[in-house]
């Protein structure tokens, strides 16, 4: 070995279960150097690149210096991927994508995978023994109506130590588009409808992920709110909606939790494909507001590779052979800079530089799975809502012995949704197994009869064609109404769970998907007439992705659980808050509305398709789906700022979820009457009701009316308190700070908080009266100015409340 150095083990992660810590090599004994450093490209010297002493901007630049045009143009574009077993990785089976090792150079490949809800890799790999399942934890909806920020912290640490664990360095997660329309096929994956909620979770997840020494991306950045024709979506969007409602939830993850990654999403925004788009990815997200990470493609996504890389897309996934040839073009052709090319370098490299792979980290391939089932467990309950319960059905008597269960899902719970947000998980816990282990009998007759329909109706369902293809839901048991009937006389009460999937590339129906199908509405019908006769109850129990139609019977049952799909131990979840040992304390991230028509998009969602001409991918050999547009002309008034500008009653409201417990509210208290800067307000929460629980409170802004159309009401915090016992009381505390106060004005290019009185209402949901306070504003205020524009081409006529 030349100059007498011997390799020295570079930045060593040491891992526990409180997270990662970087720990500095010992120096080499025999090195006459003394600086740390190791040996990459193995030529028994160390250049600068390999110097631990020095920046690493130095050692980056020095390193690019070092690179070949070809092994630059390798490193900016993935390894590609698999389509027939859905592989980007060859260390790590099914993870959805690695970059190319420059070994030249001892760089080596890292490995990316999904997704939201937990892992997503090849459980099994062939002439292997072993299994490398990953936990399926509760998709993000579930985690949203926790509202709970510690809550996504500690999910995240479980993801992100399995991540690590099974030797991933980047993790596909957290999606955060909003929810915008009910029909949204990948709402599944994401938040609310809310951008600030969103965006304050995705940053809970995003610390939790990135305490375990491995990547966060948060995706897709940004208004991918369908997936109909999503790669030739163009979204069109007036800057103040895109800045106030869909950028803002990005933004406050990005401030809060500086993620490793984001991905650029699939459509266009205002014309450009978001992975094209210079002003989003360079001037707003990095120079506005000060990322620092690498932007990746979102799978296969946009039309040209050399205009993502001027965009400052740095990384292109999954990578392709055309794309690399472009790249080459448009730097012999002098369209593509060297500094271009290697300002991106910068950003892949110095994520790269922090990978565990990296790092030499030696995974275990043994992540704690049952601690985190454990964890899945807490979540799924934390996150249930319990949307209705009349004369205390819940939690059941102890009278309540056994169990009919009605409905396929019942014996067959959906632990998340489908495609690249789906987990490789070991089991489901289904319903009628958490009753099982929680000692209440569930009818032997009817889950012999579902079991054996579930088991038949199945078989007959086609093959999957590919990996993303969601296959359709098998129909309802059809039962006759004697047999209900006796059911109704033999068991104590009746439990009916809907269920619902959906994924990626195609948006849910409203016929049989958003409304319930004719076969279930007669099966509520039946079964709540049989029972009603008996005097006993019946449980509604919805195991669903995303919003549905409630209103044409929800006054049928007699409670109403909404779990949402809760992962693996989803069954033990949803029993743990029916017996009582978890009093739910979920609420609703999206609105629950009376009927699809009263949604602000529902007259143009999924947009307007410029023909019917179908797009056929010349890469992939499969149709990409229809040039469409979609003109957000609802503008700010999305979600609860829609239903309440316009005055639309809602079956569920924003924020809405019911406990076996009841909470009084102090008086808030504010800390000024007038705004000079930040504001605390605090508010005194007691549990007044009978058995321990936890509340949510939310903070609702209302601002004077200035130059600015305002929503009545906007949400600009929450907290949840501690678990209280009867009579016990938390104090919860709130900050408001000058951005929370202001609108974007286009004529102005600034956010602007108008001068007058300020309305802060404390409240357990968007709709409840809650305890108000009020502030003054003596003068309006520019809160900031902005320099990049993101104006669509044409001004969109937008709705608003002096003119609906
Ligand atoms: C999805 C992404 C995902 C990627 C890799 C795409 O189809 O849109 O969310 O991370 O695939 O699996």
């Amino acid at each position: 070995m030349k100059s007498g150095f011997k390799y020295t083990p570079m930045l060593v992660l040491m891992c526990s279960a409180l997270g990662c810590s970087k720990t500095t090599p010992q120096l080499d004994p025999v090195s006459d150097s003394s600086v740390p450093f190791y040996d990459l490209n193995k030529n028994g010297s160390m250049e600068p690149y390999e110097n631990q002493s020095l920046s690493e901007k130095d050692r980056i630049t020095d390193l690019i210096s070092r690179m070949t045009l070809e092994e630059k143009i390798l490193l900016v574009t993935g390894t590609g991927i698999n389509l027939t077993n859905v592989s980007g990785s060859s260390k790590v089976p099914g993870a959805a994508g690695s970059t190319h090792a420059i070994e030249r150079l001892g760089i080596p490949s890292i490995t990316l995978a999904d997704g939201p809800a937990g892992l997503r890799i090849s459980p099994t790999r062939p002439d292997d023994a072993n299994t490398y399942y990953a936990t399926a934890f509760p998709i993000a909806t579930v985690l949203s109506s926790s509202w709970d920020r510690a809550l996504l912290t500690e999910v995240g640490k479980a993801m992100g130590e399995e991540v690590r664990e099974y030797g991933v360095d980047v993790f596909l997660a957290p999606g955060m588009n909003l929810q915008y329309n009910p029909l949204g096929g990948r709402n599944f994956e994401y938040y609310s409808e809310d951008p600030l909620l969103s965006g304050s979770l995705a940053a809970a997840m995003v610390n939790g992920v990135e305490s375990q020494g491995v990547g966060a991306t948060i995706k897709h950045f940004a208004v991918n709110n369908a997936e109909t024709s999503r790669m030739l979506l163009n979204s069109v969007v007036s800057e103040r909606a895109l800045r106030e409602i869909y950028l803002r939830s990005f933004e406050i993850a990005v401030k809060e939790a500086k993620p490793w990654a984001v991905m650029s999403s699939y459509n266009k925004i205002n014309g450009v494909y978001t992975s094209q788009d210079k002003q989003l990815l360079t001037n707003l997200l990095r120079d506005e507001w000060g990322f620092d990470g690498l932007v990746m493609t979102d799978w296969f996504g946009g039309d040209s590779a050399r205009a993502q890389m001027k965009a400052g897309n740095d990384l292109l996934m999954p990578g392709r052979v055309h794309e690399r040839e472009d790249i080459q073009a448009a730097i012999r052709s002098g369209d593509l800079s060297n500094e271009e090319l290697n300002r991106n370098l910068t950003n892949i490299l110095s994520v790269i530089f922090k990978t565990p792979t990296f790092q030499r980290y030696q995974y275990s391939n043994k992540p704690k799975l049952i601690d985190n089932a454990k964890i899945a467990r807490t979540a799924a309950a934390e996150g249930i809502v319990l949307l209705k319960n009349e004369q205390q059905t819940l939690p059941l008597a102890a009278s309540v012995k056994t169990i009919a269960a009605f409905g396929n899902t019942s014996y067959d719970f959906i632990s998340g949704g489908s495609g690249s947000g789906d987990v490789n998980e070991a089991y489901t816990v289904s319903m009628v197994q958490g009753f099982e282990s929680s000692n209440l009998k569930v009818d032997q007759e009817l889950q012999t009869r579902y079991e054996q329909h579930i088991k038949v109706e199945k078989a007959k369902l086609p093959k999957k064609r590919y990996f993303f293809e969601l296959l359709p839901p098998i129909p309802e048991l059809s039962l006759d109404e004697l047999l209900i009937k006796r059911k109704a006389m033999e068991s104590d009460i009746a439990v009916i769970t809907i269920g619902r999937n959906s994924g990626e590339f195609q948006d849910r129906k409203v016929e049989g998907d958003f409304a319930l199908t004719d076969m279930e509405l007669q099966l509520i019908q039946r079964v709540s007439s049989a029972f009603k006769k008996q005097d006993k109850k019946v449980v509604l129990i919805l195991n669903i992705g995303n919003v549905v139609e409630t209103a044409s019977w929800r006054e049928q049952v007699d409670a109403i659980v909404l779990p949402w799909q809760g992962g693996q131990e989803a069954g033990n979840a949803v029993v743990d808050v029916l017996t009582g040992k978890v009093n739910p304390s979920g609420k609703l991230p999206v609105t629950f509305p009376l009927a699809y028509a009263d949604v602000s998009s529902s007259a143009f969602f999924p947009g307007i398709p410029e023909s019917d001409d179908v797009v056929m991918d010349a890469y992939l050999n499969m149709p990409r789906g229809k040039i469409t547009n979609m003109t957000h002309s609802d503008g700010i008034y999305v979600g609860y700022r829609y239903y309440e500008g316009f005055a639309k009653p809602v079956a569920y409201p924003f924020g809405y979820g019911l406990s076996y417990t009841d909470f009084a509210y102090g008086d808030p208290k504010v800390n000024a009457k007038s705004f000079i800067g930040d504001l605390t307000v605090e508010i005194a929460v007691t549990n007044t009701g009978k058995v321990t629980g936890k509340e949510v409170v939310q903070l609702y802004l209302t601002a004077p009316q200035g130059d600015l159309e305002k929503p009545l009401k906007e949400l600009k915090g929450f907290a949840k308190t501690r678990l209280l016992a009867p009579g016990e009381t938390d104090i919860l505390s709130f900050v408001i700070k000058a951005e929370h106060l202001a609108s974007f004005s286009e004529a102005k290019s600034a956010w602007i908080a108008a001068a007058g009185e300020y309305q802060i209402k404390l409240a357990a949901s968007s709709a409840s009266e809650g305890k108000s306070v009020r502030f003054m504003l003596a003068k309006e205020l520019e809160v900031q100015t902005v320099q990049v524009r993101m104006q669509p081409a044409r001004s969109v006529k937008e709705l608003s409340r002096s003119n609906p």
